[in-house]
């Protein structure tokens, strides 16, 4: 067995997993922590580490920590020897709801983020709401965008339940910690379902990208300075502005999100100034967009993804995405 963590996490949560498994410490990899490790570099380290070792096709790699080693190690064992079984053991939020389910790995390029990479399922995801205790307030809150997000495209049920406890999950104290584990428990639910319906994004699994066109074109803008799950909560909102614009949504849509937001303390657009055309211009050079057209995942209603009848993707002119732009990166 490898186990492999990043620099914050080995010593808090991989080592006392080692330690329980009888993994000697030789067969522990330990990656910087954040997202510039999500490289080649670092997967052909760890590939010619476990090589020096002697693993063979009879090992399991074991990733324990945020997304960004979910995704290395997940593309280490989808490479390793043609493929050898993985075992995601998530520790911060996102990548116990999002990131560790569903089969995606992969690094990141020059050319943009996860351009090279493997669906590889992991044989098993262990899922330890415990280990968010040590998570930072802004990775927590990175990790409740996605949740928000998941809330919007799953129902009015959903919604209402996430709204009445946003509160406590990001009160001063530190959170509660039973809300925070149903929170986990009907986010992964919520994951695995979609994914099992759309494994390779024909479909369904396409509205999870809600948020994340105008989300990805704000990282990009913003040189990767703000945390992805603050430009998803701007881009969800964008978006919403976008559907209204379009007709395709009623007013209370970005209202509804606002309050959410709010209540989570997440941004509601960038605190530096951002130009619309700049935003519009780096949605094209997303990875999706590469075909040169733009696909939106717009909701019509809290539950209700527009556009099922064409897999879930809008296309949306460029004089109202910069509208949308204008009217919510200066208001
Ligand atoms: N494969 C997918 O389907 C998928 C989906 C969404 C996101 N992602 C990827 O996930 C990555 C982002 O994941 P992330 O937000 O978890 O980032 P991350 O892995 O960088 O983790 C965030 C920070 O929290 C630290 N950390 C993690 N768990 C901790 C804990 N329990 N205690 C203390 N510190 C802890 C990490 O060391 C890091 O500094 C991106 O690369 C993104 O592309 C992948
Ligand atoms: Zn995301």
């Amino acid at each position: 067995m490898a186990v492999i963590s990043d620099s914050n996490v080995s010593l808090l949560h991989a080592a006392p997993l080692a330690r329980a498994l009888a993994v000697p410490g030789d067969d522990c990899f330990t990656v910087p922590a954040g997202e510039a490790s999500k490289s080649r570099a670092e997967w052909g380290r760890l590939t010619d580490a476990m090589l020096a070792r002697g693993f063979g096709r009879d090992s399991v790699v074991i990733a324990v920590g945020g997304g960004v080693v979910g995704d290395l190690a997940g593309f280490v064992a989808a490479t390793y020897m043609r493929g050898v079984p993985l075992v995601q053991v998530p520790t911060s939020l996102l990548a116990m709801i999002d990131a560790a389910i569903g089969g995606k790995t992969g690094v990141d390029t020059a050319a943009g983020k996860n351009l090279v990479g493997a669906f590889h399922q992991p044989l098993l995801v262990v899922v330890d709401p415990e280990a968010l205790r040590t998570l930072p307030a802004a990775h927590l809150r990175n990790g409740l965008a996605e949740a928000l997000k998941h809330a919007v495209i799953t129902g009015r049920a959903e919604f209402d339940w996430f709204v009445a406890n946003a509160a406590a999950m990001v009160r001063s104290s530190g959170p509660d910690a039973a809300i925070i584990a149903e929170l986990v428990e009907r986010n992964v639910a919520i994951k695995a379902s979609v994914v099992a319906r759309d494994e390779r994004e024909n479909g369904i699994r396409k509205s999870l990208n809600f948020g994340h066109t105008i989300g990805h074109a704000i990282e990009t803008v913003a040189g990767f300075s703000i945390l992805h799950g603050e430009c998803v909560a701007i881009g969800m909102r964008v978006e919403a502005m976008i559907a209204q614009a379009l007709g395709l949504a009623g007013t209370s849509l970005v209202p509804e999100l606002e309050q959410a937001l709010c209540a989570l303390q997440l941004p509601l657009r960038p605190t530096a100034a951002m130009r619309a055309d700049d935003v519009l211009a780096a949605t094209r050079s997303d990875k999706k967009a590469r075909a040169g057209t733009v696909e939106y995942a717009l909701v019509r209603e809290i539950g209700a993804v527009a556009g099922s009848e064409h897999s879930y993707g809008t296309r949306v002119a460029d004089d109202v995405v910069l509208a949308a732009l204008a009217n919510a990166l200066n208001a």
